[in-house]
């Protein structure tokens, strides 16, 4: 089984969220979705609208993915790698170049990103409208 990971806070899902989720289970037959917990968030100054337990229970219906974890610090992937047998690393490219300390242990993929939409510009536009 061919087994794929990638990583993200994935608040407010969205279909940029929805095309690199689809576009990532295409890689494997098991894709797992390692989302920041809120510990994590809070560490990095970010804060989500759904908690961690709201964000993997909405993700856990997607039909592309197969298990949800928490990425609670930055160095975990490597472990999470090695840990979880995976074979190919994807990203979206606004991460391209990041991760390639990973080749050597899978392949890593950067997949272009939805056009006009993003977690940040739904929140914008709605406080404008609201
Ligand atoms: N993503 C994408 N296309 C978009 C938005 C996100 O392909 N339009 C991808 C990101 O590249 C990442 C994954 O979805 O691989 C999770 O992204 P995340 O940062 O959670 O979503 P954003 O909408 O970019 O959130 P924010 O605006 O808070 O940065």
């Amino acid at each position: 089984m061919k087994k794929v990971i990638t990583y993200g806070t994935f608040d407010i899902l969205h279909t940029g969220h929805i095309n690199l989720l689809r576009r990532a289970k295409e890689y494997g037959d098991y894709l797992i979705v390692g989302i920041s917990s809120d510990e994590f968030n809070d560490l990095k100054g970010k804060k989500a609208y759904y908690t961690f337990e709201q964000r993997k229970a909405i993700l856990e219906a997607v039909r592309y993915v197969n298990e949800v974890i928490p990425e609670d610090t930055w160095e975990q992937k490597l472990d999470d790698v090695i840990r979880y047998d995976v074979d190919v690393f994807v990203m979206g490219d606004d991460w391209k170049g990041h991760f390639d300390y990973l080749k050597e242990h899978c392949e890593v993929i950067y997949l272009p990103r939805t056009i006009g939409i993003s977690t940040t510009k739904i929140k914008t536009d709605l406080n404008k409208n609201g």
